[in-house]
């Protein structure tokens, strides 16, 4: 049976993007497949977060995955900092992780901009804490959005690398994962550019109010519109049909195409619905995460049953890795 990894870094809410591009498709494969799903703790150091937001985060981020469907009768759902053979694999995949490759990385490249101030050998390694996550499960196949494309490329490279430097076929090469052959996803923010992200300021979180919701979309960047039949839509516009898509009925989509292909669309309208099938989505998981947020004695019982067994399958993998290295105990 395949093995399933996914994970989210705690550094903030969960918002559609995390849930369209990663958490949807994991959902969909937690009834076939043995699935990991974790918070990435340890990830979010690199951006130095203070001890109480640590925790707080740690606990949202769980509360509002539980709220999205992840169910830990299905899957390990854990904490990554409660399995310390991940950073220990970490450290040894860091011996075989050269600077070369992991200064090109675009992420880092991204981050170093961003944060001129911060830039940490964390950042730096990130890819490399990344792969430790997925292959100390021996994950084959890894739900994640278009923007993780090179980390997890990068993951492939390292796991590929020790099984050629030790001759073994310790760890199967992941693969990223999308429904139906599809593309990555990527859904875009709300400002017209790129992609909707947690830093960027442009997010719509899972746990939003309905009223911030709405004045959000309602000052979504548009164009003065369409001034020819048929003609292409630029980024700005074809980012709200995105979003559109992933909230709305095909009825509801093609109805705002035709509008905009014979130039009678009012941009307003089409805010209005995506505002409207925005919340009818986000409304069930907003009271969910609400009522799972108060149940500190249910997400203590699923955080320790997922360390348990995320723990069972990471030693496993360790033990073997530690002995193809050649660590023997001496005692
Ligand atoms: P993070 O926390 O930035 O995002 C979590 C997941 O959400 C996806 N995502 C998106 N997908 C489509 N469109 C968007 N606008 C969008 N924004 C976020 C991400 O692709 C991701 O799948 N490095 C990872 C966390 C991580 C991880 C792992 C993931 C650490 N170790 C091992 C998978 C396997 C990250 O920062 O994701």
């Amino acid at each position: 049976m395949p093995i399933v990894v996914s994970g989210i870094r705690s550094t903030g809410n969960l918002h559609l993007g995390n849930y369209f591009g990663a958490v949807k498709n994991f959902i969909e494969m937690q009834n076939e497949h043995q699935t990991f799903f974790f918070i990435a703790d340890f990830h979010s150091l690199t951006t130095h977060p203070t001890p109480s937001d640590l925790h707080s985060n740690v606990k949202q981020v769980l509360a509002e995955y539980l709220a999205c469907g992840i169910d830990p009768e299905k899957s390990t759902i854990f904490i990554q900092s409660d399995v310390p053979e991940i950073p220990e694999l970490y450290l040894l995949l860091n011996m075989n992780a050269y600077l070369g490759e992991l200064e090109r990385t675009t992420s880092f490249k991204d981050k170093a901009r961003e944060q001129p101030e911060n830039v940490n050998a964390g950042l730096l390694t990130y890819p490399v804490l990344m792969a430790a996550d997925i292959i100390i499960h021996k994950a084959n196949l890894v739900p994640v959005g278009k923007d993780q494309e090179q980390n997890l490329e990068m993951a492939r490279t390292f796991a590929r690398r020790f099984n050629r430097m030790y001759n073994v076929e310790t760890f199967p090469i992941p693969r990223a994962y999308t429904f139906e052959g599809k593309d990555m996803v990527k859904i875009p923010g709300l400002d017209g550019s790129g992609k909707m992200g947690k830093s960027a300021g442009n997010a719509i979180a899972l746990a939003e109010s309905p009223e911030s919701i709405r004045k959000k979309v309602m000052r979504a960047v548009t164009d003065i519109g369409p001034t020819e039949t048929n003609q292409k839509k630029p980024d700005v516009i074809q980012n709200l049909f995105t979003l559109l898509e992933v909230v709305s009925t095909p009825e509801i989509v093609s109805h705002f195409n035709t509008a905009y292909s014979n130039c009678t669309i009012r941009y307003g309208d089409l805010k209005k619905q995506l505002a409207a099938d925005i919340i009818n989505f986000t409304n069930p998981i907003r009271s969910r995460i609400e009522d799972i947020c108060k149940d500190d004695v249910y997400l203590s019982r699923v955080a320790k049953n997922g360390a348990e067994k995320a723990r069972e399958s990471a030693s496993k993998t360790l033990e073997e890795v530690r002995k193809i290295i050649g660590f023997r105990k001496l005692y």
